[in-house]
């Protein structure tokens, strides 16, 4: 499938007047997270895999922090206690926001995923993960988690598909050509709602991978996600979200104004979903690996604010 050129207009100066009193507005709300545990390949807690997973809790913030694209991998120790790591902090992050929630991000996960080997957190603002098998070479999406809200548009039903088609393909070559690999924009068009929406790659994938990285989350995007006022794909090498009101810091970098002509059909027997209400995703048993896992969130009540990177 080809990505069409996208549209590519300056933004209106009142948009920062409105948006910026909007996001001062927003009452900070407890962090949302998302997280994915291995079934098996468990750790001892006195075992030389802990002691290189501390070792690393210890070093990979602070070089996420001094990379200009906020972004980290690192690799610790020897077969069998070799620990692979990652880490990127969303693209409108700063520096030290990031460094201490990753922090943060290590010390959730072990409470999180205890004594497991392979274990991903994602927070609205970053996301860190860790495996004792080698996932930095890959460059697909990777067991991608969608977060849905449950509310449907109230828009034309045939067009709602569009949407989201249209925010993907404007934003996939964008985003994949950019050094942060990193991408917002503001869909206005016509009588259909306004849509905000963000996407982001690991800055290391070249732009060509980036670009086949949105291309694999298009169809499950659309499946999930398709009708719903908002969502998010989280994956390893690529993320999205959207969402009807602005959640990102600074002016949409896009806006979209027309339509893609027509969506492609889809394949939808690809990935089985399993669906999670928002308030049981910390507790609930952790999906299957290599599952597409599909959440519920109610509603805007995890909004992007300034406490957070
Ligand atoms: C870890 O502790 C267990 C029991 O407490 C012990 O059997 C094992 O030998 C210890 N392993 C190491 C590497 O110290
Ligand atoms: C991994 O942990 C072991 C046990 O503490 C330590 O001996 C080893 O040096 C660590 N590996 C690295 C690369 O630091
Ligand atoms: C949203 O639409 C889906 C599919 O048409 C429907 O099954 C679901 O009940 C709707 N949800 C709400 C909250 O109206
Ligand atoms: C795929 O799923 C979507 C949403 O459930 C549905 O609207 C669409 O008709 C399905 N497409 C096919 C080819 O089954
Ligand atoms: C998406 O659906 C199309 C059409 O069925 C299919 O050719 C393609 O392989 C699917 N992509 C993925 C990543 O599943
Ligand atoms: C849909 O995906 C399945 C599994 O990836 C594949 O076997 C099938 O050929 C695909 N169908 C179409 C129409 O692309
Ligand atoms: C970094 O971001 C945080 C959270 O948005 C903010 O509170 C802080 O002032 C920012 N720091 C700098 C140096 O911009």
């Amino acid at each position: 499938m080809k990505f069409l050129p996208s549209v590519h207009l300056p933004c209106h100066p009142w948009m920062a007047m409105v948006i910026l009193p909007l996001l001062l507005l927003l009452v900070p709300l407890a962090a949302a997270q998302w997280s994915s545990c291995s079934k098996s390949d468990d750790y001892k807690s006195n075992s030389t895999y802990v002691a290189n997973l501390s070792l690393l809790s210890s070093t990979l913030p602070k070089k996420a922090a001094s990379s200009t694209t906020l972004f980290a991998t690192s690799i610790m120790g020897n077969f069998p206690d070799i620990v692979y790591a990652l880490t990127l902090c969303r693209g409108d992050s700063n520096a030290s926001a990031c460094e201490s929630r990753v922090t943060t991000a290590f010390q959730d996960l072990l409470r999180l995923c205890p004594y497991k080997k392979n274990a991903a957190v994602y927070y609205d603002p970053c996301m860190l993960k860790f495996s004792n098998k080698n996932f930095l070479a890959t460059t697909t999406v990777n067991d991608p988690l969608f977060i849905v809200n449950t509310k449907n548009f109230t828009t034309n039903a045939d067009i709602t598909q569009r949407l989201l088609f249209t925010l993907i393909n404007s934003m996939a070559q964008l985003a994949a050509n950019s050094l942060r690999r990193f991408t917002t924009s503001r869909l206005d068009v016509g009588s259909s709602p306004t849509l905000y929406c963000l996407m982001q790659c690991m800055p290391d994938l070249i732009p060509h991978d980036c670009e086949s990285c949105f291309q694999d989350i298009l169809n499950s995007t659309l499946e999930y996600l398709g009708g719903k006022q908002g969502g998010r794909v989280l994956g390893t090498r690529c993320y999205m979200r959207y969402e009807m009101y602005p959640f990102f810091q600074g002016d949409p970098k896009l806006r979209i104004i027309n339509l893609a002509p027509h969506v492609p059909t889809i394949n939808n027997t690809t990935t089985p979903a399993t669906v999670y209400p928002q308030s049981q995703p910390p507790d609930a048993a952790p999906p299957p690996e290599g599952k597409v896992t599909v959440q519920e969130h109610n509603g805007p009540t995890t909004r992007w604010n300034g406490d957070c990177c």
